[in-house]
């Protein structure tokens, strides 16, 4: 799929405007702070129903505007058109819509468009809490699987209610109620997640390879309840000490991962550079995951040549070139072929 229109009103420092892109690549060029970043972002909002710089939708909305609404058509390759709109506003929070249809929740909404983001001065994957690197997970296999986003959706729902009787306190009959389904999709996640986590391994292995050429890096699955234990007994015999605490503290909702380096943690060992380019190959390994999927990505590039050398970038560039729809931005127009645009003062033009 690729966004061939996006028009967006009271997002960030953006004018109200449309631009139509093109389908292979866009250029958008322009000072700093003329909105560049805030583009991508309101493309990544509208592909996922949130922003990959702020948790708090209030931070997004423009700051003098009384609601933001980004809109956009995605055509597939056999040009069937999609209308996406995402509305926020403080009072009436955020709205999902899909083909004019509303979607009630934003598990189910995000990944319609597989959007993958680069942003490289930013190391969230590596150094940052496991939430992070869960929403990155999550996002990525419900961008190759509709069914993944239902079971996600729905386990969150039972879960809330578990965590509401932690804090009031019930009996077994009660917890049984949503223990059981909880444990049903739990290891429908499991299976599904495993069945994705084999061929993002294998993608991040050859990704990891060409960026960093001389070290070994290896993807560690760190789940949160193992294959072989029973997640409905797990559940029963924490009800007790998980009343104190009042949330569950095991389940898919915790699992996490890591990445070794030469055999260590990166996060700990491994420099700047180095989590860098293994976040990058990260992103890369997901939408090449998508793209086997038959699901062809939306690549977000986020000035990487600012921290990329030329050959690394030339290398990026070739990755992604033939294999999807690519937004880049940077201060100055990179001497490849493409739809330019100048982004200042909050406005884009094409040129
Ligand atoms: N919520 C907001 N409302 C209005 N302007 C904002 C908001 N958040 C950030 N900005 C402004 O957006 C600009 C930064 O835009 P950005 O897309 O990061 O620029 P760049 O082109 O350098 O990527 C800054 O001028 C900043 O003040
Ligand atoms: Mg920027």
């Amino acid at each position: 799929m690729w966004l061939s229109e996006l028009s967006v009103s009271g997002f960030r420092n953006l004018a109200e405007q449309s631009a139509r892109f093109d389908s292979r690549a866009n250029l958008l060029f322009g000072p700093n702070g003329g909105g560049k970043t805030n583009i991508l972002e309101a493309i990544a909002v509208l592909a996922s129903g949130r922003s990959f710089r702020s948790i708090q939708d209030s931070q997004i909305l423009g700051f003098d505007a009384p609601h933001f609404r980004i809109a956009g058509v995605a055509k597939t390759e056999r040009d069937r058109a999609y209308n996406a709109r995402v509305y926020f506003s403080p009072a009436e929070s955020k709205h999902y819509f899909l083909d004019r249809k509303e979607i009630g929740k934003r598990a189910l909404f995000s990944g319609w468009l597989p959007v993958s983001v680069f942003l490289l001065d930013d190391r969230r994957l590596i150094s940052g809490p496991p939430a992070q690197r869960r929403a990155f997970l999550d996002d990525a296999v419900g961008k190759v699987s509709r069914t993944y986003r239902f079971l996600m959706a729905d386990f969150r729902h039972v879960l809330a209610q578990r965590n509401a009787l932690l804090k009031r306190g019930g009996g077994p009959a009660e917890y049984e109620v949503w223990e059981k389904p909880m444990a049903e999709l739990a290891a429908d996640i499991a299976d599904r997640r495993r069945d994705y986590w084999k061929k993002f391994t294998s993608h991040f292995h050859l990704m990891s390879a060409r960026f960093l050429e001389t070290d070994e890096l290896k993807l560690e699955y760190i789940p949160s309840v193992q294959a072989g234990e029973d997640y409905a007994e797990v559940l029963r015999k924490g009800r007790r000490l998980e009343e104190k605490f009042g949330h569950t503290r095991r389940g898919p909702h915790r699992d996490d991962f890591r990445i070794l380096l030469n055999r260590r943690p990166l996060r700990a060992f491994g420099s700047y550079g180095q989590q860098r380019m293994a976040a990058l190959a990260l992103t890369l390994a997901e939408a090449e995951t998508a793209l086997t999927a038959g699901r062809r990505p939306v690549y977000l590039m986020d000035d990487v040549a600012a921290e990329l050398d030329d050959v690394h970038t030339k290398l990026l560039f070739d990755l992604v070139k033939t294999k999807g729809q690519l937004f880049y931005t940077a201060a100055k127009p990179p001497a490849v072929e493409g739809k330019r645009f100048h982004v200042k003062k909050g406005k884009i033009r094409q040129v």
